[in-house]
């Protein structure tokens, strides 16, 4: 999704900017552009399509510049052409350049009034409204500052905004509200951006902006004012980064890479949270958030990370035995909470800043429920808005479709729901004990499962002319199946759809033909001998079958088209284990196509906008 970055320092201003928007591609987008600001001028440039259509034109250039701003757009407001990409130049004789990310929902009246007013727009963006705005405000105040201020009072939405200016050239001045915006310090020099990922190559001291903050950036200082316009303190934030997980070290795809570092993934996230066969969330103040007394968890999430409420569902109502709700945050924040009291609302997020989870969170919390997150990005604004927070720890995750954070968040679901089934006494010591020794195993089932990898590409091999794929599964792995088909249609464009398996004859099984390859999510658990029944609707109908199993499972062998195994283990673990077949199968499918898997169409890694 958008990214904007922005430099004030003496580095090659081009360069800073488009290694940063490089560094923000993995996000998703459709066009980009850069404005920089050389001896009091302003210049812009801006492309469609990839960032290296950009630099190559750049590179024609001699740009020169003490500080500029660039962003890469994921159009919401108009097509993908040049004239919508960002920045945006506006001005009455000086420019002014902005770059905004998020969505100015009233656009359109502030528009109109500024069009009979005389404003010409340029661009079918809301975002243009912002500049205009600033120019406008600027004919009536003594400074691009205070315009600034004036437009902010009329924005309504989520915005954050880097602007640069002729009227004021020595300084990007920032603003934010409901969208991430970072400061990064050097030694006479600073940066901006979105996405800390963009600026870590050059700094790791960081201020997080908070909303309704501005920001006056300039080589040597910092300046945070808050929404009356005084100074305040800030806090500076050293950030620990492992520069490797921004490499695809060796692998094709980081997408590939991700899926291959699952096994280290979990025991990194065991060596967290589990020490002498014991469960501890020590960060995590119980009595803060009311964890002792909870009678209901409302979990809500987006996407892969709603997958994840669905299996912790599960897990917890079995383990723990708490009444759990699950919702897809864009339909909770809509729908009118009833309060019990004694509730928990948890948030799952990989990036800490998908627009709608971050909105359930704040709406939750101003109807006084507290909230507790399972977040993977630290410092995101789920993660530092929230009661309490349960790191995923699977490190950055580059490729668009999630992978290694869906497996952290099913373990620290799995880990949570037995934490609490122990304290409650819901477990026994020896229940508990016995769990926790056979999730230890789970990094070497896993190293298994990707020894075959190359059956699962064999598989893909037959199967991805398909033009559709039907994912079925029972239990635990009915959001198994879902989380398999969004996998499939996010990097393949295939259409897939995830079912219950039970549901097969109350509608979807008129689909089945034998064109239809049916993935099985059946390994053996409490719901198998059902499963297999499913199957048998699907083979009468003469679908393809791709069964997931159980090693040794020779029943199945029987009647599968394709058989993936994977190792026996306990039902509680089978959702960890039967997502690395199906990641790669969609993998392995979306290669053969010839698509982009690391950066699908259309799609952002982090959905800032509602
Ligand atoms: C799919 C995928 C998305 C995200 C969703 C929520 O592979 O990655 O469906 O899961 O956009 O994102 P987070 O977890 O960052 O809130």
């Amino acid at each position: 999704m958008c990214g904007i970055v922005g430099y004030i320092g003496d580095r090659d201003i081009s360069s800073v900017l488009i290694v940063g928007l490089e560094r923000l591609s993995y996000r998703g987008y459709d066009s980009a552009g850069i404005a920089t600001l050389s001896e009091s001028e302003l210049s812009c440039w801006k492309k469609t399509g990839k960032i290296h259509e950009l630099s190559r034109f750049i590179d024609k250039l001699s740009i020169k510049g003490q500080l500029g701003i660039g962003h890469t757009r994921w159009a919401t407001h108009g097509p993908t052409t040049e004239i919508n990409a960002h920045p945006h130049v506006c001005g009455n004789g000086k420019k002014i350049a902005i770059v905004h990310n998020g969505i100015i929902e009233n656009y359109a009246s502030i528009k109109s009034d500024l069009q009979k007013k005389g404003y010409i727009f340029r661009s079918q963006t809301d975002s243009e409204v912002i500049g205009h705005l600033i120019a406008y405000y600027y004919k009536t105040e003594d400074s691009l500052l205070s315009a600034i201020k004036q437009c902010i009072s009329k924005l309504q939405g989520t915005y954050s905004v880097a602007v640069i200016s002729e009227l004021d050239p020595n300084k990007i001045i920032c603003f934010r509200k409901g969208s991430p915006l970072i400061i990064g310090l050097g030694s006479n020099e600073n940066f901006v951006s979105s996405d800390i990922n963009s600026i870590i190559n050059h700094t790791k001291d960081v201020v997080y902006l908070e909303d309704s903050q501005i920001a006056i950036i300039e080589k040597s200082t910092v300046d945070i004012l808050n929404e009356s316009g005084k100074s305040v303190d800030f806090k500076v934030n050293h950030v620990e980064w492992d520069p490797n997980t921004s490499e695809k070290s060796g692998y094709d795809h980081f997408m590939l890479k991700e899926i291959y570092e699952q096994p280290h993934v979990i025991r990194k996230i065991l060596s967290k949270y589990v020490s002498n066969n014991t469960i501890q969330f020590n960060h995590i103040d119980n009595s803060k958030i009311g964890l002792d007394s909870v009678r209901r968890f409302i979990i809500q999430a987006c996407g892969t990370s709603w997958h994840s409420g669905l299996i912790g569902k599960y897990y917890i109502e079995k383990y723990a035995r708490i009444l759990t709700e699950v919702d897809i945050s864009s339909e909770f924040r809509y729908r009118q909470m009833i309060s019990h009291g004694n509730d928990l609302v948890l948030a799952i997020s990989q990036s800490g800043e998908t627009a709608d989870t971050l909105a359930c969170l704040r709406e939750a919390k101003s109807k006084f429920f507290k909230v507790l997150s399972f977040v993977n990005v630290k410092n995101s604004s789920i993660d530092r808005e929230s009661d309490g927070v349960i790191y995923s720890y699977s490190g950055q995750e580059i490729g668009v479709a999630s992978t290694k954070n869906y497996l952290s968040q099913l373990l620290c679901m799995f880990l949570f729901s037995i934490y609490l089934g122990q304290t409650r006494g819901i477990l026994s010591d020896k229940e508990y004990s016995d769990m926790i020794t056979s999730v230890n195993r789970l990094p070497e089932y896993l190293e298994k499962i990707l020894q075959n990898a190359d059956k699962i590409k064999t598989i893909s091999d037959k199967y991805y002319l398909s033009r559709e794929f039907l994912f079925i599964g029972r239990g635990y792995n009915y959001p198994s199946a879902l989380e398999g088909a969004l996998k499939l249609k996010e990097i393949s464009y295939i259409h897939a759809t995830g079912y219950a398996a039970g549901e097969l004859k109350h509608g979807p099984i008129a689909l089945i033909d034998s064109k239809l390859p049916v993935v099985c999510v059946c390994p053996q658990t409490e719901t198998y001998d059902k499963m297999i029944s499913n199957i048998h609707e699907v083979i009468s109908r003469k679908g393809k079958t791709i069964i997931i199993a159980t090693e040794g499972d020779t029943r199945v062998k029987e009647f599968s088209d394709d058989i993936i195994y994977v190792p026996k283990a306990p039902d509680y673990l089978t959702p960890m284990l039967v997502s690395i077949p199906m990641q790669l199968l969609a993998y392995y499918i979306a290669i053969n196509l010839d698509c982009d898997v690391d950066q699908p169409r259309n799609l952002a890694k982090s959905v800032t906008v509602e």
